[in-house]
């Protein structure tokens, strides 16, 4: 591992901007930002439940995660063509580019939009093109894994999954999201069975606001490979041992859970005695367009309030690309450019 020197708190921001990394946990809808929402209303002939973009930021308020699900959902509903979801993942893509991520595994869901009437190749036609355009546009790596509503029947997961097949080249993974109390993972046990026969990496939401149990569950009966978020994984101290042991990565998103009330405030989030415990975490946005940041405001909010340093920055950095599910070649290439990264900051 490379020697990391110290520096100074005045410059660590830089460090955090300018360090190449990988996002594995955001979902496409939620970096749809208010001036988009209002710009694709108006193409598609979709009226808005606000009167402009300001009071709509407004209404970025959540006491939990059902609250902010639902303003999540209204705002999906201005999605209706192929262009959409290329225009949305762009914007993403070239936001991100700017943050130095050099690698994106970016989540979507159907059931949502198949919901709005739309069909599942709109979406995942528009996505995939825009993850083409970003890789020669940005040089950045993007791939698709398609989330299942949790909150909705594992036999209309099947269906979603069904729908998916002919375009599953364009798919690296499947995943588990939406209102995680009362849906735990085991209810998609089949789903996710049927999805690792087929060859789709696996990941789920898991210990977000539920219990540690759901994150046993994840990994002993839908056997994910990386947990979204986990961070209630701090209440079972086996399992922390487990996850360290095994090196099984958790996507931690420090201001979805400022935003989501998990913690109190960011000085009391877990991510840094997560890292002492050796569990390989990483900072990610989740739904930059609701939280208030990108992955960088993710950095370098959280490092200011646990007083993290170098070390820390190198280390989640490194885990990103570790925990990522890009092939060894370029995991290494990715690490290089890290080092050459630390090596040369001064
Ligand atoms: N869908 C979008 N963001 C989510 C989150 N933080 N948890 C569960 N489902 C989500
Ligand atoms: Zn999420």
């Amino acid at each position: 591992m490379l020697k990391i020197k110290p520096v100074a708190l005045d410059r660590l921001p830089k460090l955090l901007r300018l360090m190449p990394k990988a996002e594995l946990h955001m979902h496409i809808e939620g970096s749809l930002e208010p001036e988009l929402m209002f710009a694709l209303a108006q193409r598609n002939g979709v009226s808005m439940a606000y009167a402009d973009v300001e009071s709509l930021r407004r209404a970025y308020v959540f006491d939990n995660l059902q609250d902010f699900l639902d303003i999540y959902h209204a705002g999906t509903l201005v999605l209706r063509t192929e262009q959409d979801f290329y225009d949305m993942a762009h914007a993403y893509l070239a936001r991100a580019a700017a943050d130095n991520v050099v690698h994106a595994e970016i989540f979507f869901d159907t059931q949502t939009h198949t919901g709005h009437g739309l069909s599942t190749e709109v979406v995942i036609n528009g996505l995939h093109r825009a993850c083409v355009a970003g890789e020669a546009e940005f040089g950045i790596s993007a791939s698709l894994i398609l989330c299942f509503l949790r909150h909705l029947s594992e036999k209309e997961a099947f269906e979603s999954l069904e729908q998916a097949l002919p375009l599953r080249d364009k798919l690296l993974g499947v995943g588990l999201a939406s209102s995680e109390k009362g849906h735990p993972p085991e209810k998609f046990a089949r789903v996710f069975a049927r999805a690792r026969d087929l060859g789709f990496r696996l990941v789920a939401h898991a210990g977000e606001e539920g219990p540690p149990a759901y994150i046993w569950s994840a990994l002993d009966v839908l056997k994910v490979e990386r947990i979204d978020h986990g961070v209630q994984a701090i209440n079972d101290p086996t399992l922390m041992a487990h996850l360290a042991k095994e090196r099984i990565p958790l996507t931690v998103c420090p201001l979805s859970n400022l935003k989501l009330r998990v913690f109190p405030a960011l000085a009391e989030h877990n991510l840094g005695r997560m890292m002492e415990a050796g569990i390989v975490a990483t900072i990610n946005s989740d739904d930059p367009a609701y939280f208030g940041g990108h992955i960088n405001q993710n950095f370098t909010q959280t490092f200011a309030a646990l007083g993290l340093g170098a070390q820390q920055a190198y280390q989640l950095a490194r885990n990103s690309f570790e925990a990522s599910f890009i092939d060894d070649s370029l995991r290494h290439q990715y690490i290089d450019r890290l080092n050459a990264a630390f090596e040369t900051f001064d």
